[in-house]
């Protein structure tokens, strides 16, 4: 990777979630003259989670939640840029609070963690990061939006069923999605994060009236698969039989 330069100062929202931490990890390790800083709602309930990278050029700040615009313009003051990753409740809301906060920072770059699904207007979750993409527009701050898929670490989240032989899935079993790695586009955003500071010269800072630069990037993983190929991918490296479920093994009547 290339020198960085001067970056001094990263800002991570929502750092105790999936992607959050995955963010911190990848900036802290991969920047090593960089300070990143996580933000956290609660710090007992999250310090723990990042003992391994604490006391190097990582900090922890609780600066979010019900603290209020300034605390958080606060915390991300001297930030060469800020990750926003809203979170799933209030979503429109609280990220509007994180992007006005960047903006009266001075903030010169924003990394918007969006979703693939954007186009979709019939999707609420898609109306709602289109929302705030154009709300980051409208803020003439320079940004990245990374339109992610689904995070394969959300399978994770059966592990539990996986090691009982089957895990229960709401939508059709069939259908294919394109899953990646939340540490991948954490290696990604690093990736822009840097490549926007080493192009700084085409920078206009914040509230420049010139038009500017929004990168949109869209993020699958490396191939498409069903649940059903999941649990078979999960028999063969397990050497047990996993089976998906759907809501006709509990309601076969309604099918
Ligand atoms: N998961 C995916 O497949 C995927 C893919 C693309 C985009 N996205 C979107 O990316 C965002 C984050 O996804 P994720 O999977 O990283 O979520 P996650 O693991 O649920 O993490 C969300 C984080 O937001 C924090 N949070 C919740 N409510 C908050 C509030 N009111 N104020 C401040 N922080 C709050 C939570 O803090 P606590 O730890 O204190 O609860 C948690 O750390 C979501 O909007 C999601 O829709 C997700």
């Amino acid at each position: 990777m290339e020198e960085p330069g001067n970056l001094t100062k990263v800002f991570v929202t929502s750092a105790a979630g999936t992607f959050g931490s995955a963010c911190v990890r990848h900036l802290s390790t991969n920047l090593p003259t960089t300070r990143v800083i996580g933000s956290v709602r609660e710090m007992s309930k999250s310090r723990d989670k990042f003992l391994d990278l604490r006391g190097n050029n990582f900090e922890l700040v609780d600066v979010v939640g019900d603290r209020g615009l300034e605390s958080l313009t606060r915390g991300m003051r001297g930030s060469d840029a800020v990750v926003i990753i809203p979170p799933n409740q209030r979503r429109v809301d609280v990220g509007k609070e994180y992007v006005m906060a960047a903006k009266n920072a001075g903030v010169r770059f924003i990394c918007l963690l969006s979703v693939s699904a954007i186009g979709k207007r019939e999707v609420m979750i898609a109306r709602q990061f289109a929302e705030l993409e154009d709300f980051i527009k409208e803020t003439w701050i320079d940004a990245c939006f990374l339109r992610a898929t689904f995070f394969a670490e959300n399978l994770l989240a059966n592990a539990a069923s996986f090691k009982r032989g089957s895990f229960y899935h709401p939508a059709n079993p069939d259908a294919r999605f394109n899953p990646i790695s939340a540490a991948d586009v954490a290696a990604f955003a690093t990736a822009a994060i840097q490549r926007n500071f080493m192009e700084k010269k085409g920078h206009r800072g914040a509230l420049s009236s010139a038009p500017v630069r929004a990168d949109i990037y869209y993020l699958t993983g490396p191939g498409a698969v069903s649940m059903v190929e999941v649990a078979e991918i999960l028999s063969k490296v397990a050497s047990k039989f996993v089976r998906c479920c759907c809501c006709c093994c509990f309601f076969p009547l309604r099918c």
